[in-house]
This record gives structure tokens, sequence and C-alpha cells, in this order.
């Protein structure tokens, strides 16, 4: 699954001022491995000013629409998102992974579910594949949609919600928050903060009764609204949410530079990748797993290095290691002895990872 195939780009389409989509041909013998479910994420490799760049992004497709389509949304100094939204045309091709993640519930035609999802900026592309494959897989069910943005006009996939919505009048409730366009209702302008999801909540959505919640934006929206749903009784289980980037911690690296100067043991790694077993000895408190693996050559998956898209995950199966942060995986999967790679530092005299047990 962490292969890179070539993939051509079969269409560029520019979605609004600073926010291109891009379809991909997928050759039929790739199709069964690019099958994917609402709200996974694809993985892109390419080389920029002959440095090799990978990032990920989500599909906005829905499940039956018979195409593979990403949007990237143009990041103030950011590399991959300019690139793309300058230079990227049909015909040219990426290095694209398989779609992976787990930002979904599994679909039940027979469901008579309510879902809320809180999207702000980009973070609305894996919710249009989620509501689009929920609504037509799940004919019973309905979906609240709280989006928020500076303006309509940046409103990414605006058009494409307001079809749903005519196609799905109702079963779709959407909700546009600007914060720097003007709109009837006051509570409708502004930012999502947790205030504003406690008076929306409170006003219009039995939030104990939601089936499920999907959240995608910003880290400190991403939280507010999970705290807010949290308030407001829903469970955690059912709180599903994505984070496209997260600071890094410095304090962190900073420890880890002085522990390292106070305490220079070494500890023996594994790494068990597609069926290979490679060991060697690390400093601890020096590079992560991920990192001293791959300097070694064991060509370990990643995309983010920043603990937030889940690549990189893999099983520690024997001894300790210490996770920095983590973004991507739920507390049972952790308590199951997954780690992310990128994150991690062993603590143990000898640890051993799996990247085939997944
Ligand atoms: C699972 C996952 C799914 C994603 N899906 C999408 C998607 O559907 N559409 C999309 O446009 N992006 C998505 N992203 C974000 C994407 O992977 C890149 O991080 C983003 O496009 C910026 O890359 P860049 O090379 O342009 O910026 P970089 O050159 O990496 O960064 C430039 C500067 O911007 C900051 N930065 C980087 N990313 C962000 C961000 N997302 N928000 C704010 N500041 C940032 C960096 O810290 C840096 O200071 C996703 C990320 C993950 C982990
Ligand atoms: S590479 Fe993204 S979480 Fe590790």
């Amino acid at each position: 699954m962490s292969q890179f195939h070539r993939l051509t780009i079969k269409d560029v389409r520019s979605e609004t001022r600073d926010a291109v989509s891009i379809a991909f041909d997928i050759p039929r013998h790739l199709q069964a491995q690019f099958h994917f479910t609402q709200g996974q994420h694809l993985v892109l490799r390419t080389e920029l000013e002959g440095e090799q760049v990978r990032r990920s992004y989500s599909i906005c497709s829905g499940v039956n629409d018979g195409e593979l389509r990403i949007a990237v949304k143009r990041v103030s100094g950011g590399r991959f998102s300019a690139f793309a939204n300058e230079q990227l045309k049909p015909g040219q091709s990426l290095d694209v992974m398989p779609p992976a993640g787990r930002f979904h519930v599994e679909l039940d035609p027979a469901r008579h579910g309510h879902y809320l999802a809180v999207a702000a900026g980009s973070g609305i592309t894996p919710i249009l594949s989620i509501i689009k494959s929920t609504l037509e897989g799940e004919p019973l069910s309905r979906f609240t949609l709280l989006y928020g943005n500076r303006s309509s006009a940046s409103a990414l996939f605006r058009e494409q919600l307001e079809d749903l919505k005519n196609l799905y009048l109702q079963r779709l409730n959407l909700v546009f928050v600007f914060s720097r366009e003007q709109q009837d209702i006051d509570l409708y302008n502004g930012r999502i903060t947790q205030d504003k999801c406690q008076q929306l909540f409170s006003r219009w959505l039995d939030v104990q009764k939601l089936d499920a919640a999907f959240i995608c934006g910003p880290q400190a929206m991403t939280e507010s609204v999970r705290d807010s749903l949290k308030a407001a009784g829903m469970g955690a289980e059912r709180i599903h949410f994505e984070l496209f980037h997260a600071a890094g911690d410095s304090q962190k690296r900073q420890a880890r530079e002085a522990a390292r100067a106070q305490d220079p043991q070494v500890s023996q790694i594994t790494v068990i990748s597609d069926g290979r077993a490679l060991a060697f000895d690390l400093p601890r408190n020096s590079l992560s797993l991920l990192d001293a693996g791959n300097a070694q050559g064991a060509e370990l998956p990643y995309s983010c290095k920043a603990g937030v898209c889940s690549t990189c995950k893999c099983k520690v199966v024997e001894g300790e290691v210490e996770m920095d942060s983590n973004h991507a995986l739920e507390d049972y999967e952790v308590a199951a002895g997954y780690v992310l790679a990128c994150q991690s530092f062993p603590v143990s005299d000898k640890v051993v990872l799996d990247f085939d047990q997944l």
C-alpha cells in the first residue's frame, strides 16, 4: 500500500482564485488499488528545485462519481500548493500513493442517520466526499454542514454544495459562516469559535442525537468544535476529525537535544517493511525512528512528518518508544501498540517496528 504509482493528470479545474482541483487517470491495472472510501486522502510526491517533496491531499469526489479528484488550496509561502496552482496541467504526471485514512464511518443504506460536518477553508475537501457519498449511499440519512470562510467567493466547492442542496432539499442543511462578508443572520458572521458553536448547537441541533460529527479545518477550530460537541454531550467515539497541519513543538525538540547530551545510550532498532527486516543502532533522542530507518535505506512510508497524516503508522512489536505528537491515531490504536514513526523515539534497549502489520 505504501508504494507510489505514476499517475497522469486528466483534468485541472480552477475552483476559486486560490484553489484548483486535480483529477487523475487511473489505468485499468491500478483501479482496485485506487478504489477509495469517502474522506480518504492521497500522498503525492514530486521534485521541486531538485528536492523530493511529499504532501497529502484529501479526495473530494464521492465514491460513485467515477473519478479520483483532489483539491489544493494555496498556502501563503507554500511550495507544493503554489506549484499545483500555477504549474500542474493535464497530461503531466505525479507519483501518488493509494488512498488511505480513516476519516469516515461505514455507510449503511438502512440507517436513519443525522450527521454534522464542520469545515473551514480547504477542510471542505474530504467533507464534500463524505456528504456526497453519505446522502447517496444512505437514502434515509440527513447531513448538516457548518462551513466557515472569509467570503462566499473564497468558499471552495460552494456551487457543488448548492447543487447538492437542490438535489437533497430535505436532507442537506447548509450553513455558511463568513468572517469578511456580512450576512443577515448575525450568528452566521465571524469565525467558527466555541462560543458560536454553543449558540448554533443550542438553537438548531440536538447534538446528543447525532450519529457522528466530522470536523476538518485549522487546528484551533477543530479543537474548539470538538470541545463544544463534547460539552453538549456527544461521546468522543462519534467525533471524527482530520487535521491538515499542526505547528511543530520546538520545546520538545530542545528537550531531546538536552537529554541526548546527558544520556548517550544507544538502542538496537529493527524495522520490518515490505517483508524485509533492517537492523541498526540509534543514539536515543537523536533522529526519529522514521528518519533513522530511512537514513539506513529502509524506504519507510511518510508524508507530513508532523504527526497528522498517519502515513508512517507502524506497530511496536518489541520494546518501547515515546511519541512527541499524535494528531492522527485513535486511542484504541495506540493501546494496540501502533505509533507514528515520524514522532517516535526509542526508550528501551531494543525496539522492533513492523510497518507491514496494518
Ligand atoms: C491528511 C491530510 C489531508 C490534506 N488534505 C488537503 C486538501 O485536501 N487540500 C489542501 O489544500 N491541503 C490539504 N492538506 C495540506 C497539504 O498536505 C499541505 O500541507 C499544504 O498544501 C501546504 O503545502 P505546501 O507545500 O504548499 O506548504 P509548505 O511549503 O509545506 O509550507 C509553507 C508554510 O505554510 C505552513 N503550512 C503548511 N501547511 C499548512 C496548512 N494546511 N495550513 C496552514 N499553514 C500551513 C507551513 O508551516 C509553512 O510555514 C492535507 C494534509 C493532510 C495531512
Ligand atoms: S509522516 Fe505524517 S504522521 Fe508521520
